[in-house]
């Protein structure tokens, strides 16, 4: 079911008192406050055992950065998805530009993750989206395209509808460049018309379609407004309970 979502995205950031804190106060904000969206906070691994304890998981979904692209043995230093759903997590990030760039993930691997984050009963946020170049080459829509043909079409109608995707273009991460609000609708149409071309348009129309990049307090209502655009993911604003409750509040 289509839902508007805002979620965090802390990157590697806190230490675990500092990740439990944030999580109280959201939490104590939260419950008084009553979200008119899905919040979801995406912590370092681990921090998701604390934070799942703490949390009520029907006002705040908590949720992993990434995981293991083969399902258990010898592969030092990896989680699986089988360990983050045994936290109390429900969803796991995967294909965040970061991990693409810095850990060479490419569109195969991120079917794999993909693939085992399902079979464990996690909700992938799907990370898309084309550095400055490809969208000054005018190639941003071929390769947000690309990105989601290699790594989500080979799913059924069924298990597509678990997925959120997530547009983060990557010249706007951590910039403070946000994506005018008429570039992400354009790009948000155009993933959900190529969602709607494979899966059909009733498809098409149940998934959340987030936005990611310098979304803050002061444009997520901008940014929100427009049709195609279901919510946020968050980086630097998540880290401060205030800024994270503005951007909820844009709802
Ligand atoms: P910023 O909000 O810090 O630009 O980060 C966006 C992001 O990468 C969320 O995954």
């Amino acid at each position: 079911m289509r839902q508007n979502i805002v979620a965090g995205n802390w990157k590697m950031n806190k230490t675990l008192r500092e990740g439990v804190e944030l999580a109280k106060e959201l939490q104590n904000a939260l419950q008084a406050e009553k979200p008119n969206c899905r919040v979801i906070i995406g912590t370092p691994f681990i921090h998701l055992s604390e934070v799942c304890k703490i949390v009520d998981p029907e006002l705040i979904g908590v949720s992993a950065q990434n995981c293991a692209h083969h399902e258990s043995g010898a592969y030092t230093g990896e989680v699986s998805a089988e360990m983050v759903k045994s936290t109390g997590a429900g969803y796991v990030i995967l294909g965040h530009s970061e991990r693409r760039a810095y850990y060479h993930e490419d569109n195969a691997m991120l079917k794999t993750k993909t693939d085992l984050a399902l079979k464990n009963g996690l909700t992938p946020i799907f990370c898309i989206g084309e550095v400055l170049e490809e969208r000054e080459a005018n190639k941003h829509f071929e390769i947000v395209k690309s990105q989601i043909e290699e790594s989500l079409f080979h799913l059924s109608a069924d298990d597509f509808k678990k997925i959120v995707i997530a547009y983060e273009p990557v010249w706007a991460i951590g910039t403070g460049k946000t994506a005018t609000p008429e570039q992400a609708q354009e790009m948000h149409a155009f993933i959900r018309k190529t969602l709607a071309g494979k899966y059909g348009q009733e498809v098409a129309n149940e998934i959340s379609i987030l936005y990611g990049g310098s979304c803050k307090p002061s444009n997520a209502r901008e940014l929100f407004a427009n049709p195609d655009v279901d919510g946020g993911l968050i980086g630097g604003a998540s880290l401060k309970a205030d800024d994270f409750r503005g951007i909820i509040a844009a709802f």
